[in-house]
């Protein structure tokens, strides 16, 4: 039986409510999903190895909190040169495996003066500001013009007043990448409303609400946006900077998923 087969009929077998995401340098974040049996995307129709340094392109399915859920161990990026189709295959496979909701996590950048290295951001809102091809066939596609999920935003916040922890729900700014931005392009972000800024994520939130599924998401703050910090910003430090925050977002997702 072809691997992608088989997984599919032990996930459907367990039936996962809740898909997530991890992204670069989050692997650490799942520390308690006890997995059952995963797939490499390249085994999976529609879907692609990644190329990118730090992130995993594999999907798991197990239990998490209590609950049976899909894991997805890296994301396929627009800057890696994939269209706007391959890009959201994820959040497409998540629904064909029976997801009804899907928590996509990355990294950013924090551009707002409260996020720090290491913090967290859920997201409330985002800017779209990817390549023109990013847009084809939304015309016909009924793009979601507020993709992210209050109710599951609540329940993110929730757990973190409950924690005694602060956690500022924000806007992100998805830009193409892969190049990080410079110090004017923050400033003008900044002024377009955004809190943090990131390559992924707003594609991923529009198609998941367009196929029906709750969308929760959350950042993690990897470095000051270029122009704010005092080092010059590299994937190296955006990775390590990632593992600060990994046992937060690990008992964050948690909370989701058994909610
Ligand atoms: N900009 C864009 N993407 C990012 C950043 C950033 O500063 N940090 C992590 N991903």
């Amino acid at each position: 039986m072809p691997a992608y087969t088989a997984f599919l009929n032990l996930a459907r077998r367990l039936g996962p409510r809740t898909a997530v995401v991890l992204g670069s340098g989050l692997a650490g974040a799942a520390s308690d999903f006890v997995e059952h049996a995963s797939v490499g995307f390249g085994n999976i129709p529609g879907l692609v190895p990644t190329t990118v340094r730090g992130h995993g392109s594999r999907l798991a399915v197990g239990v998490w909190a209590g609950a049976p859920a899909l894991l997805f161990l890296g994301r396929l990026h627009f800057y890696e040169g994939h269209s706007r189709g391959v890009v959201t295959g994820l959040v497409r496979t998540a629904a064909e495996l029976g997801a009804k909701r899907v928590v996509l996590t990355n990294a950013a950048g924090g551009i707002h003066p409260a996020l720090n290295p290491g913090g967290l951001m859920a997201i409330r809102g985002h800017l779209k500001l990817l390549g023109p091809t990013a847009w084809r066939l939304l015309a016909s596609d009924n793009a979601m013009s507020q993709p992210y999920s209050a109710r599951l935003l609540e329940v993110v916040r929730a757990h973190e007043l409950a924690s005694g922890r602060e956690l500022l729900a924000g806007v992100y700014a998805a830009l193409t990448g892969p190049s990080y931005e410079t110090p004017a392009e923050i400033r003008a972000l900044a002024a377009y409303g955004a809190d943090a800024v990131g390559m992924s994520t707003a594609l991923e939130a529009e198609e998941a609400a367009r196929f029906g599924l709750e969308v929760a998401a959350i950042s993690c703050i990897t470095n000051k946006a270029a122009g704010l910090g005092d080092a010059a910003i590299d994937h190296a430090e955006v990775l390590v900077n990632a593992k600060l925050a990994v046992v937060r977002m690990g008992e964050l997702l948690g909370a989701v998923i058994s909610h």
